[in-house]
């Protein structure tokens, strides 16, 4: 399973890198301006900041919602590093824009995925990953997980090469159980994945290795 970080933030970033443990980077407009970068010369700055720290993957997301739209900017997204994923909405344009984007051999994201079926058109188009968002589907009492289980099984009907990009995680069981249900790729915030080192039985198994090497070696 590749890990992903959901942030702008270059500081979470690096730490996350320094880990030895990430994959790639997903930002979306929200967490650009979270960080307060605004501005095109800005916005492809930071984006340029992020390819510099992380080895694989960046997704950068389009503002457009018309196709010519969504290509230029794709054409010059990508060319500010070759790290750069081009993140396109789940709308008809979108499709467009992937299919188009795909036969240039530009990887896309397809985002806002909250169903199996615009999960399979993004596929059908040649999406590179899709991003379901599970943690905004449990906030409206329908299971992210489920939606999970879903494209796992279209896609492994299909043979399709589009990875699931489980999003919107918010903490360790939503990594595990898609771990489980076999998504390529997960991204989450760095708490969440720091998270999953934790167990208190590792810190009291700890605690006591280190006050009986300390008593035996007094
Ligand atoms: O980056 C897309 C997605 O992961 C957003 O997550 O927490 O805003 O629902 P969230």
């Amino acid at each position: 399973m590749k890990f992903f970080i959901d942030t702008a933030n270059l500081i979470e970033i690096k730490e996350a890198q320094s880990l030895g443990i990430l994959d790639g980077v997903t930002t979306n407009p929200s967490l650009m301006a979270k960080e307060g970068i605004s501005g095109k010369k800005n916005i492809f700055n930071h984006y340029k900041s992020i390819c510099d720290i992380v080895d694989g993957d960046v997704s950068a997301e389009v503002i457009s919602t018309n196709f010519n739209g969504m290509i230029e900017e794709a054409e010059q997204l990508c060319k500010i590093d070759d790290k750069i994923v081009i993140k396109i909405p789940m709308i008809l344009e979108g499709i467009k824009a992937i299919k188009y984007l795909t036969k240039k051999k530009i990887k896309t994201n397809c985002t806002l995925i909250f169903s199996c079926g615009q999960a399979l058109l993004a596929a059908k188009a040649g999406a590179t990953y899709v991003s379901p968002f599970i943690g905004r589907l449990d906030d409206v009492s329908t299971s992210g997980l489920k939606l999970i289980e879903e494209i796992r099984e279209v896609f492994n009907n299909y043979s399709f090469q589009t990875q699931i990009l489980a999003a919107s995680v918010r903490h360790t069981m939503h990594i595990i159980e898609c771990a489980k249900m076999g998504a390529e790729v997960m991204t989450a915030p760095l708490s969440a994945i720091k998270n999953l080192a934790n167990h208190p039985l590792t810190d009291l198994g700890l605690a006591k290795f280190l006050d009986d090497h300390k008593k035996s070696n007094k």
